[in-house]
């Protein structure tokens, strides 16, 4: 079925790994892209040759840099979505986010059990963790819908990953953040199919991937290794993998996979 609407995708972690990969891939496949992203001086230069990467497949390339966990500036982000929006209206174009993709990393690695207090969790880092990483996909998602960005056809997908089944020394507070955003994930899907809009939203379960997110937890190195021993395929992920699922899965209007935990990983998972 033609769609004659304009294409847009809000990616939440649009300058790195699994979020710029797709806002490459969807930019190739004709959307726009509205990007999130939080980057320092170190990372500017980077997020600039994303968006020329973006701009040079002819497609615009919106991007904010920004806390993606602050209500007042996904307010303003909102904002100026709505107005870049009225700017095609008045054109005669008919925009819409065709994809909301939640690929924020942005937490605390630390063990549950440290002598020193300050080495471990407190209240702070598993709060701050859980709201970017799981939470924050529910004010999003609210705020796009009830701007009226959401159309049928639309399709959310959250990132999470093995820690919501296994366990790693230093991975325990994202693990928690990745079992609430699945159970978001699950939420949502089922308020919307009720309401009938035509709107699929899922969680990518991406396999062990070289980002710079991974090479942040501690044993990095561990995972990398049993992870190449593990895939079927003898090989990771890459960003590359989950932007190829998500052009796939987004080209259907319809909103029949929902409320589900796509694994996108050669069967790692599955391998023992
Ligand atoms: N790398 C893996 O092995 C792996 C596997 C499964 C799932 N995941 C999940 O995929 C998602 C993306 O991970 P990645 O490996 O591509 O990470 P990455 O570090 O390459 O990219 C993270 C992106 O999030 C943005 N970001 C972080 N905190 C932000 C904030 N507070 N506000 C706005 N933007 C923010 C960064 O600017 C960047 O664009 C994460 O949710 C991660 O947990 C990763």
């Amino acid at each position: 079925m033609t769609d004659d609407r304009e294409r847009w995708a809000l990616i939440l972690g649009a300058s790195s790994g699994m979020g710029e990969a797709t806002s490459r891939a969807l930019a190739a496949a004709g959307y726009k892209i509205a990007g999130v992203h939080l980057d320092f001086r170190a990372g500017l230069a980077h997020v600039e040759e994303v968006k020329a990467g973006i701009e040079a497949a002819g497609s615009e390339a919106l991007y904010i840099n920004m806390n993606a966990a602050d209500d007042g500036k996904r307010a303003a982000a909102i904002e100026t979505f709505r107005q870049r929006f009225e700017r095609s209206r008045a054109a005669g174009g008919h925009p819409y986010f065709r994809v909301v993709m939640h690929s924020l990393a942005f937490g605390s690695l630390v063990p549950f059990l440290t002598e020193e207090p300050k080495d471990g969790v407190d209240r702070k880092k598993m709060e701050m963790t859980q709201d970017v990483m799981a939470n924050s996909l529910v004010y999003w998602v609210q705020d796009v819908w009830r701007a009226g960005f959401l159309e049928r056809g639309s399709k959310i997908y959250a990132m999470t990953s093995e820690g919501t089944s296994r366990v790693v020394p230093s991975y325990g507070v994202v693990s928690g953040a990745k079992a609430a955003l699945e159970s978001h994930v699950r939420q949502l899907a089922m308020e919307f199919a009720r309401k009938g809009g035509g709107i699929a939203v899922n969680s990518i379960r991406a396999g062990v991937t070289d980002t710079p997110a991974l090479r942040k937890i501690p044993e990095n190195q561990r995972m990398i290794d049993v992870t190449l021993a593990r895939n079927p395929h003898g090989r990771m992920t890459t960003p590359q993998d989950v932007a190829d699922a998500i052009v796939t899965l987004s080209a259907t209007d319809s909103d029949w996979i929902s409320g589900n935990i796509i694994s996108v990983d050669g069967g790692e998972f599955v391998t023992g």
